[in-house]
């Protein structure tokens, strides 16, 4: 991949709030109705909204925006926070298939989205608490 040039944060780059509001919802679209992504809905509340409210916020902070996240719940501790769900590879491709889906909807610039597949892909693969199978 090419060293990006764009000194921006990834929430100036993306358009701010609005279009970070617009990823979030999209990406729990693609997980509420995606045939693939079943077993990680299934995880989920029935009532999507609050997992949509906390993705937005921390998303906001991780990509250089404001700290909505840690202001209102303090260290997100993710990885603690996901020890209830068992991730495995497959959950992890799950998840990304949902927000590369949701990237290729609501970012037209594709260096910006590969860009952000690679980053989030190392904050999924960080997640992943389930022993891979040796076959
Ligand atoms: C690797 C695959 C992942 C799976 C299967 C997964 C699954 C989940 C589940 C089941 C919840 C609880 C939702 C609920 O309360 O209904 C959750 C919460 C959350 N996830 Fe993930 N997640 C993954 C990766 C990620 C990544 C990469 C991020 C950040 C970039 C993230 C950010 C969050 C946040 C901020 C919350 C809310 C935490 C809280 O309770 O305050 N997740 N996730």
């Amino acid at each position: 991949m090419q060293i990006s040039a764009d000194t921006r944060t990834f929430y100036e780059r993306i358009g701010g709030e609005t279009v970070l509001r617009r990823l979030v919802i999209c990406f729990y679209r693609q997980m509420d109705t995606l045939a693939e992504t079943r077993p990680i809905r299934a995880m989920h509340a029935p009532d999507l909204g609050s997992a949509e409210e906390k993705l937005f916020m921390f998303l906001s902070g991780w990509m250089g925006g404001p700290s909505l996240y840690i202001e209102k719940y303090g260290h997100p501790r993710l990885r603690m926070r996901h020890l209830p769900f068992a991730i495995d590879e497959s959950a992890l491709d799950q998840w990304m298939m949902c927000m590369k889906n949701a990237l290729s909807e609501v970012v037209d610039d594709e260096a910006l989205r590969n860009e952000l597949v690679f980053a989030l892909h190392g904050v999924a693969d960080f997640m992943r608490n389930q022993p891979e199978s040796q076959n």
